[in-house]
């Protein structure tokens, strides 16, 4: 089976109902994306295929149907994403484990919607959670990304 996980091809040897979750972190070594629930309600799993965000924990390989970009790939090999770099200057993570995936929420989202108002965000920011309680940062993020991205 072959796949495109950050630019880069794979062939891997695996059953086509084995979730992408586990081919990334254990057939590829890919750890930054994260296992926190494995039943889509967490979003600590999120990678994006094709450029949107996907639980990559219900997502089976059989379902994969386009390039694969993890938090390992989002950005340029010598610079951060937009949305990287947001986060960093709003110091969003407090332990971490949930970062990886809030970001390529955030970014998903900011491909949707260049401007996002407190009410998008909350809407697709909602299935990402952090036990750490850092939504007031992640908001001020997204908004920081998003003017970055609009060269503001
Ligand atoms: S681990 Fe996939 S949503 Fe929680
Ligand atoms: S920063 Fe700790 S769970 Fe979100």
């Amino acid at each position: 089976m072959q796949l495109i996980v950050d630019g880069k091809p794979y062939t891997v040897d695996v059953e086509d109902d084995m979730p992408l979750l586990w081919v990334l972190r254990d057939e590829l070594g890919i750890k930054g994306v994260k296992y926190g629930c494995g039943v889509a309600a967490c979003g600590a799993c999120t990678v994006h295929i094709d450029g949107v965000a996907v639980r990559s924990c219900q997502t089976t390989m059989s379902d994969v149907e386009g390039p694969v970009t993890t938090i390992e790939g989002l950005g340029q090999p010598d610079a951060l994403h937009a949305v990287q770099e947001a986060w960093v200057e709003q110091q969003v993570a407090q332990c971490g484990y949930c970062q990886s995936g809030q970001i390529m929420q955030a970014a998903s989202l900011l491909s949707e919607i260049s401007n996002p108002s407190d009410a998008d965000i909350d809407e697709a920011m909602a299935g990402n959670l952090c036990r750490c309680g850092t939504y007031p940062r992640i908001r001020a993020a997204v908004k920081t990304a998003a003017a970055k991205l609009q060269g503001a």
